[in-house]
């Protein structure tokens, strides 16, 4: 298993900050209500846009429709790929591995990745590498969105004065297309964002879109890296444990809240909400379905990943929710934050 488990909760990097915080919960009792500042610090992102991750401003739009890991493949592919490497699935590297003997004209597999661009997989050059999940955990995929979206995003959501991240965006030149080098070569500059300048591909034509949909998809997509690697064969394992455990209050994953819901105060929570989903961090989904209601306060770690608008909105202190520490392994645990997570956009 790749994340460590240290008590009450397993996030590797954290794991010193959080022992820290955790000595010394007896004394804070910040709870639920700290506040996040960082939204007095919103810089102007080039080009006037005003990013922000408040809960009902309109630059984090939400896309109506479920974002698509999938559709996201092709706009990475043709965006992002060159910086960041080309990722395959669990499942195409099997395939690929079951093809390596055959003749080249038998590689089907194969062949569709080159055709998509795909093939061979390489390694990123810059940023993270999307299949270990560690990158991630402390990330929402609303604060990925502003970072892809606009250029930058505040490091810690719940933190004020938290260090800001600027990730490249291609130069656009007075058409609006981005500019190139001699040698053809797209020009990057870091601050700037993808929103109007990310490539799709419809009916076989290349164009800029400028709306969020392809942003949201090519998040999905890096997002679902770590899921996609490890968890092909476990997803139904995830549903077997969630039917067991959780469906009698939270209801069937893809319908909502269940039987038990209507009868507790506060209600459980509706997995169905994308939305919230979107604006919470694994580090706090594995850390709430470990702890379950009954806590004193939300560890200063988790606190400094979340914005306090999200946890004032999602988090109830004395709650029905069991805490599954004893109950469920960790990797169970983890299982099922990625499952949940798993049914917030089209998983590939
Ligand atoms: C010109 C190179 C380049 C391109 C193109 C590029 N990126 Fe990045 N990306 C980077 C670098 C460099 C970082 C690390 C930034 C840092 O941490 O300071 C990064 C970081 C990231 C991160 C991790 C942020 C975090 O800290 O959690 C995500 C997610 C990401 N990029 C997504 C994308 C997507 C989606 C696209 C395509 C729309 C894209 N990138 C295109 C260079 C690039
Ligand atoms: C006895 C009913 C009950 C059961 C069983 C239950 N939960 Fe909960 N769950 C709740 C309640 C109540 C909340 C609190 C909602 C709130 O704070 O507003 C909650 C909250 C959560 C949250 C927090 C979501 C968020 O974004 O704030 C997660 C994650 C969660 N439950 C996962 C699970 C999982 C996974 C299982 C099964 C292993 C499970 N729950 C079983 C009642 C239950």
């Amino acid at each position: 298993m790749r994340f460590k488990l240290l008590p009450p909760f397993s996030v590797a990097p954290l794991a010193m900050v959080a022992l820290g915080a955790l000595t010394a919960t007896g004394c804070s009792n910040e709870g639920l209500t700290t506040k996040n500042s960082a939204q007095g610090a919103l810089p102007k992102a080039e080009g006037g846009g005003a990013p922000s991750l408040e809960i009902g401003s309109d630059s984090v739009f939400y896309p109506n429709n479920l974002p698509s890991a999938l559709k996201g493949r092709q706009a990475y592919t043709a965006n992002c790929a060159g910086c960041h490497g080309t990722y395959l699935t669990a499942q195409e590297r099997l395939d690929l591995s079951k093809e390596a003997g055959l003749p080249a004209d038998q590689q089907v597999v194969r062949k569709g990745l080159e055709k998509e661009g795909r093939w061979p997989e390489t390694k990123p050059l810059n940023g993270p590498d999307f299949n270990d999940r560690d990158w991630r955990f402390q990330r929402t995929p609303g604060q990925l969105f502003q970072l892809i979206a606009y250029g930058s995003m505040p490091d810690k959501l719940g933190i004020a004065n938290t260090r800001w991240i600027q990730h490249p965006g291609p130069v656009l030149g007075a058409d609006k297309k981005p500019v190139k080098d001699a040698s053809g070569k797209v020009q990057y500059k870091p601050g700037l964002g993808w929103m109007d300048a990310i490539q799709i591909q419809r009916g076989g034509l290349e164009f800029v879109s400028g709306d969020s949909v392809p942003v949201w998809d090519s998040i999905y997509y890096v997002w679902s890296r770590s899921i996609a690697v490890k968890s092909v064969s476990n997803f139904a394992d995830v549903w077997k444990i969630y039917g067991e455990n959780c469906s009698v209050c939270h209801g069937d994953i893809a319908k909502g809240n269940g039987p038990l819901s209507k009868q507790l105060n506060p209600m459980p929570f509706n997995f169905q909400n994308r939305k919230a989903l979107a604006e919470t961090t694994d580090a706090f989904l594995f850390w709430r379905i470990s702890e379950g209601g009954q806590f004193r306060n939300i560890p200063k770690p988790i606190q400094d990943t979340m914005s306090s608008q999200a946890l004032g909105l999602y988090v109830h202190q004395w709650s029905a929710m069991p805490s599954w520490r004893g109950l469920l392994t960790e990797e169970q645990r983890w299982m099922l934050v990625d499952g949940v997570r798993s049914k917030t956009y089209e998983h590939e």
